[in-house]
């Protein structure tokens, strides 16, 4: 199989609050975007590598892929304002004999190597797959700090990435998307037009560098090599 893989990294990280935007923070040394590069390099299907990036960061990017050992073709390409706007540019480069693409956070850097092998075949059976966790904690609604109801969790997940489609089931999402209705992950385009998408265990490890107190735990996890080595494998 023919897998081309998207790294969006092209977000200023407002919420993390740094000059630097989010994927060229360092983590032990190494930007943000190194993690999800490094660990690609394990995935055999991978033919290709396309990131979004912020303006300038051509460079650095080049750089972080070359540390990672990357030995597949890398595109570089500016993002757009929403996540969505930055997919489908990279989309849009993408080479037409992948059969599926596979998309991941720079935000995320700890989705190990076998989480991308689990969503490329599971998306290659099913037309789409995401990696998701079941929530854990009991959810309230609230209106001005006041609980307005207690919200059933069952059957509830929450979506990280990486998300694998094929190739034309993603690209007809991302025709039919709306810019009124920004989606914040790809596989809502594609439930949007009706595309079946799989649930596939994703990890606590996986999470989202979103706040400052993400990026002080994830220093402290990017400091163990167990952490490492079972990602990178
Ligand atoms: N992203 C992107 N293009 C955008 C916005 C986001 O490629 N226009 C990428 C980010 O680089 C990130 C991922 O999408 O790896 C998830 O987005 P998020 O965590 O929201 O990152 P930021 O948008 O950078 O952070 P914030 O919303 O706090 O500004
Ligand atoms: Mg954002």
């Amino acid at each position: 199989m023919r897998v081309s893989a998207i790294i969006a990294a092209a977000g200023s990280g407002t919420r993390l609050g740094y000059a630097q935007p989010k994927a060229f923070v360092e983590l032990g040394n190494l930007p943000l975007l190194y993690y999800s590069m490094r660990t690609l390099r394990g995935v055999a299907d991978v033919v290709e590598v396309i990131v979004t990036l912020p303006p300038g960061k051509e460079a650095d990017a080049r750089l972080a892929a070359e540390r990672a050992g990357l030995r597949v073709p890398l595109k570089l390409t500016q993002g757009g304002a929403e996540r969505q706007d930055s997919v489908r540019t990279a989309l849009a480069l993408t080479n037409a004999g992948s059969s599926v693409v596979v998309i991941h956070d720079a935000a995320r850097p700890f989705a190990a190597a076998g989480l991308f092998r689990a969503c490329i075949e599971a998306a290659a059976r099913s037309g789409g797959a995401i990696a998701a966790i079941p929530v854990a904690d009991t959810l309230k609604k609230s209106a001005q700090s006041i609980i307005t109801a207690t919200v059933a969790r069952e059957g509830l997940y929450a979506a990280q990435t990486p998300q694998a489609f094929i190739r034309d089931l993603l690209l007809a999402a991302h025709a039919c998307a709306s810019q009124a209705a920004p989606a914040t992950d790809d596989a809502c385009l594609v439930e949007r037009i009706g595309g079946k998408v799989e649930i596939v265990p994703g990890s606590t490890l996986n999470f989202k560098i979103t706040t400052p107190e993400d990026l002080l735990v994830a220093r402290a996890l990017a400091a163990s090599d167990q952490i490492l080595s079972g990602i990178f494998d």
